[in-house]
């Protein structure tokens, strides 16, 4: 497999702040996501909650099949601006949202046997009426967690999750009603955040092991998303081997819906430092950038293990005052005390104003989430392509306004 190519952005052309998507990354990671549904016919989904900038599904479509999509207002941008092939999977559908859920949705699966039983006349109705066919799914919760390295933070297989269907209710549930699986034609699990192909495969074993007996009744089983597929050091033969041979074991078609492995690396967010602060009480500078973590980067604070590379810079948890001059918090431009990275980044030269700050990997589950908290502006949108920025979306006043009230 080729390597994720280098970033070619010149920050020099791009206004801050941005998200800025660099679509010669996006159209690697996506051929790589192509390369294993050509060789297993597998079928591939977009994760909307990932990343859902509608202005690029025209590029992502020319490799995938349709969204994965987890409320109404993501199925409907699937259905609108992607394609009809919109598979949906919400903890609870809501009673007044269902019909359109109907409407907008070729896939439903359901978290639990008393949300199926409770929408299946609606789903039988709707088929009856509009003669379109709609197949309907159960989440399971196959409860391996493998390596957990966030506390539980992203894992839906942590005890007390309310995601998916547990080993023992299924049982329960077949032994109540020997006909609760009528009706559904696959299995979906979504066990992982960023993980690597031994973790799938062992998950893949223990799901087989507790519900594979009822893998012949379906037409498909879906794998989630999670997997780093897009990353230099996958596994992706593994991968395809994997699929291929569960395919062949079970006669099933295969599902998966990826989200990080779209856009990993392909997109940053280019900021300006505002203002640097010294404090007599640290060791270190405080680079204050036009943006704020709290507002554009919430994934970020979420996780405050992980660390957010940023370009051209080391990334360092101890803020020792002899490792450099040149050491910065960065932290962002609202009034919140925690709207700062919780690690150092130590730069090769002193930062100042008007320097711009470009962290890296930053779109995924980010943009996603952005708010205008503090009426902080949003940043724009910017595609990278050929060598030029073409600006996709800017937000005004307007904007913020329509949200207040
Ligand atoms: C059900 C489901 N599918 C797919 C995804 C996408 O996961 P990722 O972006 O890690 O590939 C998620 C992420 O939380 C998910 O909950």
């Amino acid at each position: 497999m080729q390597k994720r190519p280098a970033s070619t952005l010149d920050v020099s052309k791009i206004h801050t702040a941005s998200f800025v998507i660099e679509e010669d990354i996006l159209r690697h990671n996506l051929s790589i996501l192509k390369y294993v549904k050509d060789k297993t016919g597998a079928k591939m989904f977009q994760a909307l909650k990932t990343w859902a900038t509608w202005e690029l599904f025209p590029i992502v479509r020319e490799y995938l099949d349709g969204t994965e999509v987890s409320s109404l207002n993501e199925a409907r941008l699937g259905y609108d601006e992607f394609n009809h092939e919109v598979h949906m999977y919400a903890p609870a559908y809501k009673d007044e949202e269902f019909a359109d859920v109907l409407k907008y949705c070729s896939t439903i699966i359901f978290n639990s046997f008393d949300q199926w039983k409770k929408f299946k006349p609606q789903v039988h109705a709707f088929e009856k009426e509009t003669g379109m066919t709609r197949e309907c799914g159960l989440r399971l919760n196959p409860e391996y967690t493998g390596k957990d390295e966030h506390g539980g933070l992203w894992s839906p297989c942590a005890p007390g999750s309310r995601l998916g269907i547990r080993i023992s209710e299924f049982k329960q549930a077949l032994a109540t009603d020997p006909k609760a699986l009528d009706g559904i034609s696959g299995f979906h699990f979504h066990i992982f955040f960023d993980k690597t192909f031994p973790e799938l495969k062992e998950a893949i074993q223990v799901v087989e092991k507790n519900f594979g007996s009822y893998f012949a009744q379906m037409k498909w089983i879906n794998l989630g998303g999670g997997q780093k597929i897009s990353d230099d050091d996958y596994d992706v033969e593994g991968l395809i081997a994997l699929i291929n041979d569960f395919k062949k074991k079970h006669s099933v078609d295969i599902h998966m819906e990826p989200g990080a492995a779209i856009v990993k690396y392909a997109g940053a967010l280019v900021t300006s430092v505002l203002d640097v602060v010294y404090r007599d009480d640290v060791p270190y500078k405080i680079a204050i950038l036009d943006m704020s973590f709290n507002a554009h980067m919430p994934d970020f604070l979420l996780a405050p293990d992980m660390d957010n590379p940023v370009r051209d810079a080391v990334i360092t948890r101890e803020p020792d005052a002899h490792k450099s001059d040149n050491m910065y918090q960065l932290a962002g431009g609202t009034c919140v005390t925690g709207d700062k990275l919780s690690h150092y980044h130590i730069f090769k030269s002193p930062l100042k104003p008007g320097d711009k700050v470009v962290i890296e990997d930053g779109i995924q589950y980010n943009l996603v989430q952005c708010t205008m908290f503090n009426g902080v502006q949003h940043p724009s949108i910017v595609l990278w392509k050929d060598g030029k920025a073409q600006v996709i979306r800017e937000f005004t006043y307007e904007d913020y306004r329509a949200r207040m009230g």
